[in-house]
């Protein structure tokens, strides 16, 4: 199989050139995102390999498939950006649904204690050799209740890692998982009780902006709000207000709903023209990553590996186990009743 790499960068290519050798696989990198600008390098290959960032919309899908290519494995769990539906009946889709759930849920965690223990402020401040701690008073996470939205892998990771920090946990998700002996809320009991606010929920219709002017005002004061999932789960413009009336305590975003053309990219010493993430970035209570939680060398490992195998098993077999299901579009209901392709 001949599979074009999108959006590829330095850190991507140890992986996959290490499984193309294993597997036979041939693997070619590109560093465009794929879109409608870029489609035209796909030629010639059978599948496509694309990351959270590159654009799958019906154009680019019809044009792939006029090209012959059978696949698209996406080398990440998240698919909002790509046209499930469209897709069906045309080209199979396959994620990675997990990778390591650890590096997700270690940065959200390295994240908040990042903020509120104003390390990205001391470290700046000592290498100065400014040793005052004035403005640094944090907080105990031990005993403040984190509010957890979305219970699947790594949502669960998170929710042990703050009970480890004897912290209280009381959680939301669509589809509850019974077994997992949590304490499930409503939403807005959720944001009403929580301390903290982690999002570990996919971006859905339903999903987009849940943080918004509204669920942010039933919030409660000094909240921190946590986002390792997907940008547009956060109305960013309400959050900016919800921060500057103080009514936001702190913002740790790996990621942005406009993300996509700026986060992998060196800016440094351009000017930046989104405005909003400007002013989030000039908040002192606000920390951005740009979409690194997932960036381990377990997790690019697995990455590749489960690229390969997806790869290799839809082939060989015909079927993916992680294969999305394009006839309903829904990930959580369909797939694990479903022993074949959807078409
Ligand atoms: P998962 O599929 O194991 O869990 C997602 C959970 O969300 C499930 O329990 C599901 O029932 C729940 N859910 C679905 N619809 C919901 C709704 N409307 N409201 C509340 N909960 C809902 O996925 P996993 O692996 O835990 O990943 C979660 C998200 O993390 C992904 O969707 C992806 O967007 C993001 N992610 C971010 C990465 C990063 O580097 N920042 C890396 C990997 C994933």
């Amino acid at each position: 199989m001949k599979i074009a790499v999108f959006d590829t960068k330095a850190y991507d290519k140890p992986g996959f050139e290490a499984v193309g050798e294993k597997t036979g696989i041939t693997f070619k990198f590109f560093e465009p995102k794929l879109n409608e600008d870029t489609v035209e390098l796909a030629k010639g290959f059978d599948g496509v390999c694309i990351f959270v960032n590159d654009t799958a919309n019906a154009a680019v899908i019809d044009r792939l498939h006029e090209l012959g290519i059978r696949i698209i494995a996406l080398r990440c769990a998240g698919f909002n950006n790509v046209d499930i539906k469209h897709c069906y009946g045309k080209i199979h889709v396959v994620r990675v649904p997990a990778y390591s759930p650890y590096a997700v849920a270690e940065h959200a965690m390295a994240m908040l204690l990042t903020s509120v223990r104003r390390i990205h402020k001391a470290y700046i401040r000592t290498r100065d050799f400014n040793f005052s701690l004035n403005g640094f008073t944090g907080f105990d996470l031990y005993g403040k209740t984190v509010g957890v939205i979305g219970t699947g892998k790594i949502g669960r990771v998170f929710i042990d890692i703050c009970k480890g920090f004897g912290m209280k946990v009381i959680a939301y998700d669509k589809y509850l998982a019974e077994d997992a002996g949590l304490e499930y809320v409503d939403l807005p009991e959720l944001y009403r009780r929580s301390d903290i606010i982690s999002l570990h929920c996919p971006l859905t219709e339903e999903t987009h902006y849940m943080i918004n002017a509204e669920t942010i005002g039933l919030m409660k004061k000094g909240v921190v709000i946590l986002n390792t999932s997907r940008g547009a789960l956060i109305d960013t413009d309400a959050l900016v207000e919800g921060i500057k009336a103080r009514k936001v305590g702190a913002a740790c975003l790996d990621v942005y709903e406009e993300e996509s053309d700026i986060f992998f990219e060196d800016f440094s010493g351009h000017i930046v023209e989104d405005d909003t993430l400007a002013r989030l970035i000039s908040m002192p209570n606000v920390i951005v990553t740009s979409h690194q939680a997932f960036l381990t060398e377990e997790a690019l490992g697995n990455i590749a590996e489960t690229t390969a195998e997806n790869l290799l098993e839809f082939e060989q077999s015909g079927a993916c186990k992680n294969e999305l299901c394009y006839h309903c579009g829904r990930v959580d209901e369909c797939r694990k009743h479903r022993l074949k392709k959807c078409f």
